[in-house]
């Protein structure tokens, strides 16, 4: 087989890239930004594979447009944006990059509690405005995180990860997930399984690690805000749209719960003027994942699925091998 063409929407780092270019002739989209719509439709007519990233919707639209496409690897683990059956149905394998992030993301789920537990943004926006005028008693009073309820929604993973953390801070862990897991592993992590109800009643910080699927998006929402305590704490690295984010901002507003920490939106990169206007909110552009050294572990391990693909193996995470045999 000739080279195959690959169309990669980031420049990804060199690492990956000297692993792509050994092996494919590489279009890299290297301007800032996701690439717009129209070009990845027009750029990916002639291209055997993609490299793509969690902005790029790999959809039936796309499909149609790419009628020589048989591999698209996203650098993410999260692949809602991957219509994995249709791909399937077109004979095109799917690939995500698992496992590499746990660590960082349960690393920066662990900042944002502590950001807005103790009120970090706060104080430091205080100091850069010039407005410190001296220690007081009562200033930026926060919430103690040692010895706490953590809540863990979604115990994958990313989510034992985060519970792994917690012994430092001598907290009571307690989760749900579709399935419990091993005895082992829940004595291990020192967590009790425990129902919905129990995890929203409980949880002095609501830690959410699930995938975005149809029985997860809105999974808090009015209704279950209301179950939490006023004192409780909302954190958020998975997906936007597991959130009602209306109405968190108006639970956040009236004091149904005290605060939220948000990596991740509903409508990305668009951010909810009402959450901007809260002071109990810690916000950032989902950067979960993001240091030099996981992202460029991540990259790697997308051009590795794309590489092991044209040298006839199966990618070592393909998330939908029936698709290799069409
Ligand atoms: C993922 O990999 O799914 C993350 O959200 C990217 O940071």
């Amino acid at each position: 087989m000739d080279r195959p063409r690959i169309l990669a929407t980031n420049a990804l780092f060199e690492a990956a890239q000297k692993l792509l270019n050994a092996r494919c002739d590489v279009e890299y989209w290297t301007t800032p930004g996701s690439i717009p719509r129209e070009e990845l439709l027009k750029r990916i007519g002639d291209k055997d594979g993609l490299v793509c990233q969690l902005t790029d919707k790999v959809n039936q639209e796309l499909l149609s447009a790419a009628p020589k496409l048989r591999i698209a690897a996203t650098v993410s683990v999260g692949y809602d944006n991957i219509d994995v059956l249709a791909c399937t149905r077109r004979g095109v394998v799917a690939t995500n990059t698992p496992d590499v992030l746990d660590d960082t993301t349960a690393d920066f789920a662990w900042a944002l509690l502590m950001a807005v537990a103790r009120r970090l943004v706060e104080g430091d926006a205080m100091i850069r405005a010039g407005q410190w005028t001296g220690w007081n008693l009562d200033q930026f009073r926060g919430t103690d995180v040692w010895g706490k309820t953590l809540g863990i929604l979604g115990f994958g993973r990313i989510g034992q990860t985060v519970a792994r953390r917690s012994q430092g801070f001598r907290m009571r862990v307690i989760y749900f997930n579709r399935s419990r897991v091993s005895p082992e592993i829940e004595k291990e992590l020192n967590a009790e399984y425990v129902d919905l109800d129990t995890l929203f009643a409980q949880s002095d910080f609501l830690s959410l690690h699930v995938p975005l699927t149809e029985d997860t998006r809105h999974l808090i929402n009015a209704g279950n805000l209301q179950k939490m305590k006023r004192t409780a704490f909302l954190i958020n690295t998975s997906r936007g749209p597991v959130v009602d984010e209306a109405a968190l901002a108006s639970a956040l507003q009236v004091g149904t719960i005290a605060g939220a920490a948000l990596d991740v939106y509903e409508h990305e990169p668009q951010v909810s003027p009402a959450l901007i206007a809260l002071k109990n909110t810690v916000l950032e552009p989902h950067l979960g994942s993001n240091s030099l050294e996981t992202r460029t572990k991540m990259a790697v391990m997308a051009a590795t699925n794309v590489a092991e693909f044209f040298e006839g193996r199966q990618p070592p995470n393909a998330l939908n091998p029936e698709a290799l045999g069409k």
